[in-house]
């Protein structure tokens, strides 16, 4: 029996019940078998969940890199390790070897410890999805330095706030990116941001679009001709396999991003481990995620779980919809994709589409479809099923978060039988629960709750960048001696699992987290504006879309409210980035409230939601008049 190549339920069973048993020989079997380790662990597993403190593999010593590349290079030195596919399908593909890639990240580790950038000093990486932006991830690992990648659709300000919070060093950009028929203007992005970023002392600038930008002499460097003359080699820096990896902000549903901190050993075995088994990944796989290395999905099954098993992965500059809405399917074929990996929310839009665009393509290479980031519909599951997969590809519902580091609930590919909108059983070494209204873990099927995990597992988050106390209060203090995931999800009498979404203030838009509270912020710096709410609403292509409740201030001069409404979705661009925009906006003179004066959300979701024959539980609203206004009113 494999731990990977699981083949039916029944090994499935065996596996779990094996990795549930006894966790540490479960893992510690994983660890061994895989991975190059400069020193041994002491000890496989350290938790307690009320400070919380876990620690995998404490006492050994790696580097990540030498996992993902060096390792490899043996057996599979000139094989593919990134297959980059440009915005533009006529520059041509580059495939960038194992060996290859060795170089250019020893070389990117030489210019970035020539820079002064020491392990442990924090990089931030605002790139496009070019070859430099894993350049770059894997140099700082190799260095020992921890990366903090902001996704590039980020504005100024959000940027700002990421690189602050854990006061980056450095910042690694480009001239610009293209996406689409658009090109950006990164370089100026950063230049706005650094403004207030006084941790900053260096810039490298990676060349991409050729645009003429400014250079500040003394801070701003251009990468290339740095890497030219950089020395080939560089030994990697040999860390504690509880030594921070990296740092990527998640929203919360209050205040500031989250910081999530992942450390290197478990991260490394989770994801390769999982990578494995989800994708059922076979030596000459071409792989292909489609997510941006900006979010944890493209750290996790772009770069490391990969690069761990010696993988050809896809990174693709580009959108769904450039030149057409065949793009993908195009590159499918173009490369005899044997995996892909993609969300939701592009499943939908693509399925909005002639069926033309898919049908022109031979799709054929394809073994393994997967989704990621929300729920996934039944309609665009069975689209995905009966057009990209015809009928005879699984498709793995993988539910997981920033927070876990890897692939939790998920099937095995022809192991696991699916069910539309089912993420289905948890994988090895994953323990998940369900919790009830008074706190109490729901023994028994079917069961509806709140999704918790109660043991730990080697990729999950070991805090939060400089706040563990946050870390404590957000993950660990709703439920005793469990994890909380912010999810509410079902479990059928089969113990399959369907995620049914956010049970806080997080919404879920184009699979992309977005807390209400710094949307509401930024709504409110607008001069006319008094008071914001933000609530979610279900959108067919999008998952969700923000709905916004917003009180004008009192001033007796009439104002356009269609202009109004641009104005405040431009100061949103501005503060967080068009992702956060809000598709409705409607004025009103109040919002429901309770005595103690909270807004009732509750309400505003269900008028969002076209929802008002039953509002629930109103004994507490102070303000009912406001409610019917808003009612009459709704768009
Ligand atoms: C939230 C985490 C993990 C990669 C991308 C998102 C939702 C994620 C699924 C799924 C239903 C899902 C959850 C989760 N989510 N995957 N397969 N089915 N919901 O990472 O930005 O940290 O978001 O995404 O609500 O909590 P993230």
């Amino acid at each position: 029996m494999s731990n990977y190549h699981i083949k039916n339920l029944e090994e499935y069973y065996q596996v779990y019940r094996k990795s549930v048993r006894d966790p540490e020989t479960f893992w510690e079997e994983v660890a061994e078998e895989h991975f190059v380790w400069r020193k041994r662990w002491n000890r496989v597993l350290h938790w307690d969940f009320t400070k919380p403190e876990i620690k995998w593999f404490e006492g050994a010593e790696l580097n990540i890199t030498e996992n993902c590349i060096d390792r490899h290079l043996a057996t599979r030195g000139d094989k593919t390790a990134i297959l980059f596919e440009p915005n533009d399908p006529n520059e041509k593909a580059q495939h960038i070897s194992y060996k290859e890639l060795r170089r250019k990240v020893c070389q990117f580790a030489n210019v970035l410890k020539e820079k002064g950038i020491q392990k442990g000093d924090r990089v931030c990486i605002y790139l496009p999805m070019i070859p430099e932006l894993a350049y770059a991830v894997l140099a700082c690992a190799r260095i020992g330095a921890i990366h903090s990648v902001v996704f590039a659709g980020f504005s100024a300000s959000a940027l700002a706030t990421r690189i602050n919070d854990s006061e980056c060093k450095m910042v690694i950009t480009s001239d610009g990116s293209f996406r689409g028929n658009k090109t950006i203007d990164l370089k100026g992005i950063v230049d706005e941001a650094l403004e207030s970023c006084p941790s900053v002392t260096s810039v490298l600038v990676a060349k991409r679009t050729q645009t003429t930008i400014a250079m500040k002499a003394g801070r701003d460097y251009w990468l290339e001709p740095l890497m030219e003359v950089a020395y080939k080699d560089y030994v990697p820096e040999v860390m504690d396999a509880e030594d921070p990896l990296f740092i990527l902000y998640t929203s919360g549903s209050t205040g500031m991003p989250k910081g999530m901190v992942h450390t290197t050993g478990g991260y490394m075995v989770y994801t390769a481990y999982t990578f494995k088994n989800v994708f059922q990944y076979r030596e000459n796989d071409i792989f292909w995620c489609t997510a941006d290395i900006g979010w944890i999905t493209g750290h996790s099954y772009i770069l490391y779980g990969p690069l761990a098993n010696g993988a050809t992965t896809v990174l693709f500059e580009g959108v769904p919809s450039y030149p057409d809405f065949g793009r993908f399917w195009q590159i499918i074929e173009k490369h005899k994709i044997t995996q892909f990996y993609t969300a939701p929310t592009a499943i939908r839009a693509l399925a909005k589409e002639k069926l033309d665009y898919v049908e022109a393509y031979d799709l054929s290479s394809l073994k393994v479809l997967g989704t990621v980031g929300e729920p996934i519909n039944e309609e665009a599951w069975h689209w995905y099923n009966d057009n990209v997969g015809k009928g005879k590809t699984p498709i793995v519902d993988t539910w997981w978060q920033t927070e876990t580091g890897g692939i939790m609930i998920s099937p095995i590919p022809f192991a696991t039988p699916t069910i539309p909108t089912f993420a289905t059983l948890p994988l090895p070494g994953i323990q998940p629960c369900l919790v009830d209204e008074d706190n109490l873990e729901i023994n028994g099927s079917p069961a509806n709750g709140k999704l918790c995990i109660k043991f730990p597992w080697p990729s999950m988050a070991r805090s939060i960048w400089g706040n563990h106390q946050r870390f404590r209060d957000t993950y660990f203090s709703t439920f005793e001696n469990k994890y909380f995931t912010g999810d509410g999800a079902l479990r059928d009498n089969t113990g399959y699992y369907r995620i049914t979404g956010r049970v806080d203030d997080v919404i879920i838009v184009s699979g992309h987290n977005l807390g209400t509270a710094p949307i509401e912020d930024a709504v409110n710096e607008h001069p006319a504006v008094a008071e914001s709410a933000i609530v979610g609403f279900p959108h067919d292509v999008k998952g969700n879309a923000l709905y916004g409740y917003v009180i004008l201030k009192e001033t007796g001069e009439v104002r356009n409210h269609d202009n109004l409404r641009k104005e405040i979705n431009q100061l949103i661009t501005e503060k967080i980035g068009p992702i956060a925009k809000l598709e409705k906006i409607q004025f009103t003179p109040g919002l429901p409230k309770t005595r103690s004066g909270k807004i009732m959300r509750r309400i505003l979701r269900k008028i969002a939601h076209k929802d008002t024959s039953d509002l629930g539980d109103t004994s507490t609203l102070l303000n009912p008049e406001v409610v019917e206004d808003i009612i009459k009113n709704a768009l």
